[in-house]
């Protein structure tokens, strides 16, 4: 793989997702790890992330030099830049000139490895106080900004390079070129990590690690579960069985497109479960956000060993135990848990993959090493079809929390038909691709007055959240065009007759969530 170095900023899976783009398999290692252990996993090559310290401060984490001297090809960006120049003898300092955000970088060379072929004069994003003034020897400086005399340098005998801006976010404007670059001219690499690639190999892993063993996958109708599963059935087919558990808790016409179209796509053995009743007998008269999340967490794991225990019976034999469970672990949940940093927890996230350990089943994850947008492309490749596939992130709680209030069958049928306009009128209006979810909260808990007919009423508000996100972690309110919001207000407070005022949250987040509650 190509290793990124993460020197502690949000940005070194952004940098891993980038040289995917190009075709390339990488993954992040946190700084602390030896270059011993770095260099045992064998790096095609090694990128050095940026980072929020300065190379001065005391404790600012260092490079270690044998990973220089390997002949593994390194490119530095930003704060991994600095730490190269301070580990092969060049000079940083604090000039004052601080940039921050975009500003325009001069290509001194057109021909060099990372340039060839781009504009003299690029748009890049900057975030540095410290400058390198002097390039270490044997560099050659190829670019210049006005707050940074040595902004790019490359030796392609070392196979050293590095830039003092931040190739992978969009503001660089030929950023992506240059990583590409770096890895294809400048490390040798080719572009060959595809979907259909990581289909061979994920079936073949997965043969090898269940053998003839029976496997059990919580199918949830979301994008994660669904690939692991197609790709479970692909691999080991009708050793496989998915359980899914209808909560009661799901959008307009979901549960009806996991039983049909996916079970149709896939030709997976599926068993359904209706706990419809149960869950809301569970949820009757509760409020508060985290007592729900609690209830639905607990809720589906009970019903879902009964279901394991009932397919153990019904499927397993002596000879082929059902021994494994499927888990749709993505990338980012992998170097979070692993990366040590302890975030805050902000909501108590219950997804299905929150299964207690004393199930006794090992876990088989075909898609810890994925990035969502990843995921959706083998889900493609597998030819699961596009509405799973394309499905905007929904919470594993459901509808459950997006209504302020109770959980009623009759709040989760108004929430639903408000639901179902909007998301078709999104989708009318192209607007599915730019917008990351739009969750739909019913306030059951207020009331407001509104005038519909020819009478006064006292309804129920919705709130549309529709937002614009990479990852979830931060997210800005996407600016729908007036006359969608417009169409979607007239058509919730037209058909669904309980609700009679429609409004918009603007709110990004932080310091909002996505979700409600
Ligand atoms: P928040 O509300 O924390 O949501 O900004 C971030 C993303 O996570 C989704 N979400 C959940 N997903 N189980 C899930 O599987 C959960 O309990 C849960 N809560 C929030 C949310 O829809 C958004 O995409």
């Amino acid at each position: 793989p190509v290793l990124v170095v993460d020197f502690g900023a949000q940005y070194a899976q952004l940098i891993a997702r980038r040289v995917r783009e190009a075709k390339v398999y990488s993954e992040v290692v946190p700084h602390e790890t030896s270059a011993a252990d770095l260099l045992a996993k064998e790096p095609a090559a090694i990128i050095l992330s940026g980072g929020p310290s300065s190379v001065y401060e005391e404790g600012a984490p260092e490079l270690q030099a044998e990973l220089l001297e390997a002949g593994v090809p390194v490119f530095g960006m930003c704060y991994g830049f600095q730490s190269m120049v301070q580990a092969l003898g060049g000079t940083v300092e604090r000039t004052g000139l601080r940039e921050y955000g975009s500003t325009r970088a001069r290509i001194a060379d057109r021909e060099s490895t990372l340039f060839n072929g781009q504009p003299e004069d690029q748009s890049v994003w900057m975030s540095h106080g410290d400058s390198v003034i002097e390039a270490p020897e044997g560099m050659r400086v190829t670019a210049t900004t006005s707050g940074a005399p040595v902004a790019a340098f490359e030796d392609d005998e070392r196979r050293l390079y590095g830039v003092q801006w931040h190739p992978e976010v969009m503001h660089s404007t030929f950023g992506q070129r240059v990583l590409e670059n770096f890895l294809l001219r400048g490390a040798g690499l080719s572009a060959d990590w595809t979907a259909s690639n990581v289909v061979d190999d994920q079936v073949a892993a997965i043969r090898e690690q269940v053998g003839e063993d029976r496997v059990l996958c919580a199918l949830s109708g979301g994008v994660d579960s669904s690939v692991a599963a197609a790709l479970v059935q692909r691999a080991v087919g009708d050793q496989l069985t998915c359980v899914f558990v209808d909560h009661g808790l799901l959008r307009q016409g979901e549960a009806e497109q996991v039983e049909q179209e996916f079970v149709a796509a896939t030709g997976v053995d599926l068993v359904v479960v209706d706990a419809k009743e149960q869950f809301l007998g569970a949820l009757a008269g509760v409020t508060e956000p985290e007592a729900k999340r609690k209830i639905i967490g607990r809720e589906f794991i009970r019903v879902f060993e009964q279901a394991a225990r009932d397919v153990v019976e019904d499927r397993g034999d002596a000879e082929h135990p059902v021994k494994w469970l499927v888990q749709g672990t993505l990338y980012p949940d992998v170097v979070e848990s692993g990366g040590g940093s302890g975030a805050a927890n902000i909501k108590s996230h219950h997804n299905v993959g929150g299964l207690p350990d004393d199930l006794q089943f090992s876990l088989v994850e075909p898609l810890r090493a994925l990035f969502k947008d990843e995921v959706r492309q083998v889900g493609r490749e597998l030819g699961v079809p596009d509405p799973i596939v394309d499905r905007q992130p929904f919470p594993g709680p459901g509808l459950g929390i997006r209504i302020i209030g109770e959980v009623t069958e009759t709040n989760l049928d108004i929430l639903r038909r408000a639901d179902a306009i909007a998301r078709e009128e999104l989708t009318q209006a192209g607007l599915d691709k730019e917008i990351w979810q739009c969750p739909v909260v019913l306030l059951a808990d207020v009331r407001s007055v509104g005038v519909q007919g020819d009478g006064r009423t006292y309804g129920h508000p919705v709130v549309l959240r529709p937002v614009s996100s990479e990852d979830a972690m931060t997210a800005d309110w996407t600016r729908v065009p007036y006359d969608v919001l417009a169409q979607i207000s007239t058509r919730i407070t037209n058909e669904v007759e309980e609700v009679n005022r429609v409004v918009l949250d603007v709110t990004s987040k932080p310091p909002g969530t996505i979700e409600w509650e």
